[in-house]
């Protein structure tokens, strides 16, 4: 979190129409992994558009305390000497994860196949999240945990050597993947991991261009098998992070339910695993215009036009959910203004995030004037037919940025203010989200 302790409310507001183009910073998930494999690489990985949030500069920090070295330059590019797989050293004092579970749960398989003590530590919002889904297949791996049960603070203790896994993932959890198949790195032998759903793939990606030997089958039931083989040897790449689609759902919507406003949205990664807010808009009537496509750091990338549009109210299909867990809140946003209902269900993982954000959407939806109802695993929205919501609250966001962006960006069209209690979670994921939004026409009020 940010250094100030004292929160910072926010209450956004649009004069006119938004207007213009923009670029959205780098890719969260990737700029963890890109900073966790330079780090482990033999030489220097050079590191352009990296995200500098604070989850990323927690990971930065961590690698750092684990013998790797990571500085940016004056320009703005990152380079990373690396350690080599196998040499991550034991850090002196807790890591402090702050916010980020990508942070704790990836490093967690790092460090479980090295001969190393770590102890996690984190912020209010990070300490209540779940760690028994990586502590089972680590511990299987043979790493040994303590400290908190299933919460942080958390020691790992690794194992040395490691044990390979074939490991079915019971949530679809790309963190949980990612930190076995980390784990795997420093793993004698073959080690497994089996997702029935999809979810993203970036750490399959990332492995094989630093030289990792990774295979993916499809199983008979449709299953994905990934394997990656251990004692692996990895090589300083030259990466440039894409822009981060889960930030970009902030100025979408807030061009859609803006009236007359057109965005251009530029560097948006486009990575099919991650594309499903994309999906969700077309199946409530929204098709978001992709203009040019290219490739950044062997992701697909592409530059989005979105005007104002009148969604229609619909069912948003579950299948979908691990493709865009992180952009429900936004989406619920959308919704609010769509004509008729809009039903989102399968989304019990909302519930383990930053916060309840299922419970936490629905409590400022309501505070906001828009009718919901919450189900366990999803929830109901009645849309306003494009005109403004009551608004008039002060939400709460929990220590969670998408929460606290979603509603400043509700307050977009609202008949009296939406604050935000507090905007300084938003730096974890979007530090230059105020300024953006406000070059768009969206200022702080
Ligand atoms: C992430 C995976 C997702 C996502 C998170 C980033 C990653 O979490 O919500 O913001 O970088 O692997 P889960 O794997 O827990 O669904």
């Amino acid at each position: 979190m940010s250094a100030s302790v004292t929160p910072v409310p926010l209450c956004l507001s649009a004069t006119g129409p938004l207007s213009g183009r923009v670029r959205v910073p780098g890719d969260k998930s990737i700029s963890h992994r890109a900073l966790m494999l330079g780090a482990l690489a033999v030489g220097e990985t050079v590191i352009d558009g990296l995200l500098e949030g604070e989850d990323v500069h927690a990971t930065a920090a961590a690698m750092r305390a684990m013998g790797a070295q990571a500085e940016r330059s004056a320009e703005g590019r990152w380079h990373v000497q690396g350690v080599g797989v196998g040499g991550l050293l034991q850090p002196q004092g807790a890591l402090d994860m702050g916010n980020s579970g990508t942070s704790t749960r990836l490093l967690a398989g790092l460090v479980a196949s090295h001969a190393i003590r770590a102890t996690f530590v984190g912020d209010a919002s990070l300490s209540k999240r779940p760690m028994q889904r990586i502590i089972t297949p680590l511990s299987q791996m043979g790493a040994r945990f303590s400290g908190n049960g299933d919460r942080l603070p958390m020691t790992v203790d690794g194992a040395s050597p490691a044990l390979p896994i074939e490991y079915r993932l019971p949530v679809a959890s790309a963190q949980v993947k990612s930190a076995v198949l980390l784990a795997g790195l420093n793993t004698p032998g073959i080690t497994r991991v089996i997702e029935s759903v999809p979810t993203r793939d970036h750490s399959e990606r990332m492995l094989r261009g630093f030289g990792a030997q990774v295979t993916v089958e499809t199983l008979p039931d449709g299953a994905r098998r990934i394997s990656v083989q251990g004692e692996a040897e990895l090589k300083p790449q030259q990466i440039t992070v894409p822009g981060d689609i889960s930030s970009a759902a902030f100025p979408l919507v807030a061009a859609l339910v803006v009236p007359g406003s057109e965005v251009v949205i530029e560097n948006v990664g486009l990575n099919p695993t991650r594309t499903g807010i994309l999906d969700a808009l077309a199946m409530l009537g929204l098709e978001v215009a992709i203009e040019s496509r290219s490739e950044a750091g062997g992701e697909p990338v592409g530059v989005l036009r979105v005007r104002h549009a009148l969604l229609k109210g619909g069912e948003v299909d579950p299948a979908i959910a691990p493709l865009m867990i992180d952009e429900y809140p936004i989406l619920m946003v959308a919704a609010a203004f769509a004509e008729g209902k809009t039903v989102m269900r399968g989304l019990e993982e909302l519930r383990v995030k930053e916060s309840d954000r299922l419970a936490v959407m629905a409590a400022g939806l309501v505070a906001c004037g828009v009718p919901i109802e919450e189900l366990e695993d999803g929830i109901v929205i009645q849309g306003s037919g494009g005109a403004p919501v009551p608004g008039g609250a002060t939400v709460a966001s929990h220590l969670d940025h998408r929460i606290a962006m979603s509603f400043a960006v509700l307050g977009l069209n609202a008949k009296a203010p939406v604050v935000v209690d507090d905007a300084r979670p938003i730096s974890t994921s979007f530090p230059d989200f105020l300024p953006l939004m406000a070059r768009l026409g969206a200022l702080p009020r």
